[in-house]
Formats: structure tokens, sequence, C-alpha cells
């Protein structure tokens, strides 16, 4: 599975403020970042399938955030908008490696199939 992402290092978990994104570019990929009360990392499309609301501003609630601009929940592991909106936003892979998180990032030809 790794052979379809490219790791990229994003920034210093510590430096996480739970429940607080973080938006992390790379390549004209734009993803928001968060740590979540659990301790868990979620990375996800930065913009709202709706009207591209900056998702790295939403509110965080559990597993969820809530779109800043009209409130659409999206499930932060799945991507998923959730009922009765629908829609979707990419998700990234994650890892923690010597206190650094990295983001998983599509290969190339990934990105283009
Ligand atoms: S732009 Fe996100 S809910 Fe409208």
């Amino acid at each position: 599975m790794d052979n379809h992402v490219t790791w990229v290092s994003a920034v210093a978990y510590d430096g996480l403020t739970v429940a607080t994104g973080k938006t992390i570019r790379y390549q004209g990929e734009e993803v928001a970042l968060f740590k979540l009360s659990s301790g868990k990392i979620k990375a996800i499309q930065n913009r709202c399938p709706h009207k591209e609301g900056v998702l790295a501003e939403g509110i965080v609630c559990d597993d969820h955030v809530f779109c800043p601009m009209h409130d659409r929940k999206i499930d932060l592991s799945t991507g998923l908008v959730q009922a009765p909106d629908t829609g979707c936003v990419r998700t990234y892979s994650t890892k923690i490696e010597n206190g650094i998180v990295f983001i998983g990032f599509p290969k190339a030809e990934e990105l283009a199939s």
C-alpha cells in the first residue's frame, strides 16, 4: 500500500492543537490536517464539496468536521458528507514517525486515473 503514496512530512505532532485544523499544501493539493481528542491524526481534502468552504477552519466534533460556511458535517475517516447532505472529499493516509506527522499523497499516476 505504501507503494501508492508519497509520504510527505507535514508538521510536528506536538505542534498540532487538538480539534484545530491546519492547512497543508503540497504540489497543488491542499489538505486539512486534524488532531482528534483521541490523539489520532486525520487528513482530508481542504475544500468542501458544496461551495469550497475551507474545512481546516471548521468545527471538529468527535471524528467529524463541520464546514465553516454552511455547516455540512463530514466524516474525517471516510470523507463522506453526512445525510441529509451528500458528497465526499478525498481522504489521505497519515503516519507519525519520530514525532513528525506524514501525509500520504497519491503518486502522480494515481491522481491522473
Ligand atoms: S461550502 Fe461547505 S457547506 Fe457550503
